[in-house]
């Protein structure tokens, strides 16, 4: 039985100047939710500083209850009223990246309630750039908690259809706008200890960052499966994100190998997730982006995933991406769809 599901109401909502921000901006100040696009994914946003608001993103989502939300403001300015301390590091970042894909985590402001950062002394700031989301956020007057507007277990939405087909009676609002930017969830760096640390690569790369953070540390979870006691240190870790039904497998090599490979492995049901300039003659076939354009892939690889499910693939092979720049997160986001099943050719 459904118990109180809102009636969800869909805004077309393609430039900031539109009279229907303010609607949206009242229903998330009122204690209500919305879908919004964002530079990198769409989010599910509700106010930060309203517990209850708040409970509502994880029932509508079926979030589990100790995975932490990111907390959105509308100018860099409002970081000291979401964090307890001030970070000189911090500040460099917001200077050069916001606003922009990246996430700083940071111990929270007292008014900053629990049920947002899972019962963590730490917060997950973010200040997007995209102007639809900065003008909702202006609207909204307060802090937006907003985790991607996702069902927990599938793919990010990177295009507000598929925001319609996972939320659609699940939340108050969803805003109907362009596909995201970059299509890959922000970059996640953590300053709680004495070393910076990237916990999720994004859009914003490692050499980027590391120009203001040059002691940073890559989280090993980026690229390898973590055990058990491991994952007790990242709470959103310990779920099986961006998962598609298929089982899919990486295959890193090149395209001979890669072919020669499918050939001998698959049947009439077997899909392969290629890039758009392999030259691969087969029907079972999803495209990301184009080979060696990391920024392409990114934006295509969450809704490659939908395809894949919409045609019932049950068994996949994918070409592998490189893992510099913004490779390092589309890398990462197909390893942990393909439960880390990598084989090198
Ligand atoms: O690009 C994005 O970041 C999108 C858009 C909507 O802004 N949001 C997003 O949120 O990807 P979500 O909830 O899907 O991912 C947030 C990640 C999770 O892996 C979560 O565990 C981590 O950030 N996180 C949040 N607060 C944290 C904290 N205090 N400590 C460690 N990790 C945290
Ligand atoms: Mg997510």
């Amino acid at each position: 039985m459904k118990v109180n599901m809102p009636k969800t109401e869909i805004l077309d909502i393609f430039t900031p100047d539109d009279g229907k921000i303010e609607t949206v901006g009242q229903v998330l100040r009122n204690g209500g939710t919305a879908v919004f696009p964002t530079e990198t994914v769409y989010g599910l946003g509700a106010n930060a500083l309203d517990a209850a608001a708040v409970r509502k993103i994880f029932a509508a989502k079926g979030r589990p209850a100790d995975n932490p939300l990111i907390v959105h403001i509308a100018e860099k300015e409002s970081l000291s009223e979401i964090t307890a301390s001030s970070d000189e590091r911090a500040a460099l970042l917001a200077d050069a990246f916001w606003p922009g894909p990246l996430t700083i985590i940071l111990p929270k402001a007292e008014q900053i309630p629990l049920v947002v950062t899972a019962g963590l002394s730490s917060v997950a700031v973010r200040c997007p750039s995209d102007p639809i989301a900065n003008a909702i956020l202006r609207a909204a007057g307060v802090p937006i908690a907003a985790p991607s507007a996702n069902h927990s277990g599938s793919p990010s939405p990177t295009a507000a259809q598929h925001c319609i087909d996972d939320m659609t009676g699940r939340v108050d609002v969803i805003v109907r706008s362009h596909p995201c930017q970059f299509g890959v969830e922000s970059t996640v760096v953590s300053l709680l200890g004495a070393r910076p640390v990237l916990l999720r690569p994004g859009a914003v790369t490692p050499e980027a960052l590391r120009k203001y953070l040059p002691d940073l540390i890559i989280s090993e979870a980026v690229e390898k499966a973590l055990d058990e006691s491991e994952k007790a240190l990242s709470p959103g870790l310990k779920y099986k994100h961006y998962a598609p039904k298929a089982e899919i497998t990486i295959l890193r090599g090149n395209l001979p190998a890669f072919i020669e490979y499918v050939d001998t492995h698959s049947d009439e049901t077997t899909f392969v997730l290629c890039f758009e300039d392999d030259d691969l003659p087969l029907a079972n076939k999803v495209t990301y982006g184009k080979s060696g354009d990391p920024q392409s892939q990114a934006k295509r690889l969450f809704a490659a995933f939908r395809e894949l499910d919409a045609k019932g693939a049950r068994t996949v092979f994918a070409r592998s991406p490189g893992n510099q720049g913004v490779g390092l997160a589309v890398k990462n986001r197909l390893l942990r769809a393909a439960g880390f099943r990598e084989i090198v050719l």
